[in-house]
């Protein structure tokens, strides 16, 4: 078979061209294309639109502060995490909750949360978006096994991980912005410990963590800091 770009088909050349290969090499040009898409949907990234959190209900919040205790590390529970509950869990940790400009925890100078909360599940690494309310996907690594340092963590049904937000932090223009951080990621795991008691989740708040899997798994730019780990599992 011979290719010419002056057959005479005008402007139907490539139609021409494809017409004329041979039914066989047609096939094999049919199954390419089909394995370039199969390849193309498998390594898409798997984001995901959290359902609405809960926000009414549960025990009041004295009744949160009695109760509030962390997991024990040698029963820690294992159950699995709905996508409701995990969307309440991370409205709670930083949620918006104004219409505009508002968040679950106070931020310094009423900037955007400048602290960012991943999730690792068994079906990757995940960002959450409190703009969106979703997950944006990092990447399809189940991390849950390294992240930590004690092996309890493993079993948890996802690990929630805390980073500071170098750029943000360094956009506040002030020395005491390191402070700031860790403030904001102590507000926001209190709210985890006291939204996951009401939901029947336990969990514990974890310092001891692998900062090189974080960096590598969650694809942190420089400046960011891993600076603790919250394992949740349904009881
Ligand atoms: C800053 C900080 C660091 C912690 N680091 C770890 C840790 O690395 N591993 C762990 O199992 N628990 C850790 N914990 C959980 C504490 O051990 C736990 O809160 C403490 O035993 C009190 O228990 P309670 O939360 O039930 O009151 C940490 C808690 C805090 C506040």
């Amino acid at each position: 078979m011979t290719f010419s770009f002056r057959n005479g088909c005008g402007n139907g050349l490539i139609t021409c061209a494809i017409s004329a290969l041979r039914p066989a090499l047609r096939s094999v040009f049919l199954m390419l294309g089909l394995l370039l898409g199969l390849l193309f949907c498998s390594s898409a990234a798997a984001d995901i639109q959290l359902p609405e959190p809960r926000t009414e209900g549960g025990d009041g919040i004295f009744a949160l502060l009695k109760s509030r205790a962390s997991a024990v590390s040698s029963n820690y529970p294992a159950g699995r995490v709905s996508q409701e509950e995990l969307s309440t869990l991370l409205w709670a940790a930083s949620g918006l909750n104004r219409p505009g400009k508002g968040w679950t925890v106070p931020l310094a100078m009423g900037r955007e949360p400048y602290c960012k909360i991943y999730v690792a599940g068994d079906e990757g690494t995940f960002l959450y978006d409190w703009k969106e309310h979703s997950l944006k996907e990092v990447s399809k690594d189940n991390v849950k096994g390294t992240i930590g340092r004690q092996p309890f963590v493993a079993k948890a049904s996802h690990v929630l991980v805390f980073v500071t937000d170098g750029k943000a932090l360094g956009s506040l223009n002030n020395p005491r912005t390191e402070e700031w951080g860790h403030v904001a990621v102590g507000a926001m795991t209190q709210n985890v410990y006291l939204a996951a008691d009401s939901l029947n989740i336990g969990v514990r708040y974890i310092a001891s963590l692998s900062a090189d899997v974080a960096r590598a798994s969650l694809k942190l730019e420089e400046g960011d800091v891993p600076v603790c780990i919250m394992p949740i599992g349904k009881r």
